[in-house]
């Protein structure tokens, strides 16, 4: 991995998290998106009951909006030292060679949240937190956003409405194969700069969950959005590995309840918080909504199930089988409940 020079500089400081003047260990949590997502809610509930498990002595400073770093830049910032805790989109991990986490970007691999949860808490997601603990980060726990809808400035109904649209993703090479399955192109775009992207028109359409959509006010620069839930978006936590083992027993201890908690907090308000941004979009009125029927997902799945077999290798046959294997038992489970 190359470091910009910023970067050096912190690398040539060995700056790891240390304690302030008056003596609390401080946590610089950096994220990317607005306060007021299933994200940035948790990191700041993480705040409150990291600093009161500990008693003060870890003060949790949040830093939401890319005010400190940029998606590729705060990864960086991780693995040197310079901030204490991210969580980064799934999407986010493949750069820094952890390729497995873009199971999570195929297209419809998650037919339900019970699923997708049962991979993370389960060997799926034990098996990518031990990748991460060879690039020197710790992955703490996983946090949950939604499904993605396509936008854009036309209608995106049918496959072929995709042809020549420039969409910009996050830099996952499942999510730009996913595009170019559908006939886009594919474009990858810091987050903190894609409203401007489709403003300029450096851009003409994006995914993500409504709660990213609405809280970057992307419904000003969109007038259509199709409701496709054609994939996921969700994080890992995680911290630097060198700065997590150096905490004091009692403190990581504390820690790792208050996040157990604030993960309970997260997984409940992610579906609200998505369904309320879903409204709000709505009462703007300045993008129309449009929900695929039946005939016109199965025309998407057919066009981007073969993404699955193409990754195969890079991800992992028995990450991806594992999965589908999680999704059958939950349609037996439900099927026998029947
Ligand atoms: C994106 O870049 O679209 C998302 O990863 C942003 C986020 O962190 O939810």
């Amino acid at each position: 991995m190359k470091f910009s020079t910023a970067m050096m500089f912190v690398l040539a400081l060995g700056v790891s998290g240390f304690a302030n003047a008056a003596g609390e260990i401080i946590i610089k949590f950096s994220h990317v998106v607005a306060p007021d997502t299933p994200k940035g809610r948790a990191a700041e509930k993480f705040k409150q009951l990291a600093e009161e498990k500990t008693k003060g002595k870890v003060k949790v400073e949040v830093y939401p909006n890319s005010q400190l770093y940029k998606d590729r830049e705060e990864m960086e910032a991780l693995q040197l030292g310079a901030v204490q805790m991210l969580a980064p989109s799934l999407s986010k991990f493949g750069p820094m060679g952890a390729r497995e986490f873009e199971v999570f970007d195929l297209p419809y691999i998650f037919p339900s949240k019970e699923v997708l949860y049962r991979v993370m808490d389960g060997e799926v997601g034990k098996k990518l937190f031990a990748k991460l603990e060879t690039k020197g980060v710790t992955g703490l726990t996983f946090w949950d956003n939604g499904f993605k809808e396509m936008s854009a400035n036309k209608p995106m109904r049918t496959v072929a409405d995709f042809k020549g649209l420039k969409m910009r993703i996050q830099s996952s090479k499942v999510l730009d194969a996913t595009m170019k399955a559908l006939g886009a192109n594919p474009q990858v775009m810091a987050f903190s700069e894609v409203y401007t992207g489709l403003q300029q028109g450096v851009v003409d359409g994006t995914e993500n969950p409504v709660s990213n959509f609405y809280t970057q006010k992307m419904h000003e620069v969109q007038k259509h959005m199709t409701i496709s839930d054609h994939n996921y978006l969700g994080y890992a936590v995680v911290v630097n590995k060198k700065f997590w083992d150096g905490l004091p027993a009692d403190v990581r201890t504390a820690l790792e309840s208050a996040m157990k908690e604030a993960t309970v907090f997260e997984r409940d308000i992610a579906q609200k918080e998505n369904d309320e941004a879903l409204a709000k979009v709505k009462a703007a009125k300045t993008t129309e909504i449009y929900v695929l029927s039946l005939k016109e997902r199965i025309e998407w799945h057919k066009a981007l199930l073969p993404v699955h077999k193409e990754f195969e290798d890079v991800i992992g046959k028995d990450i991806i089988q594992a999965v589908y294997g999680i999704a059958a038992q939950v349609a037996k489970e439900h099927h026998a409940m029947k």
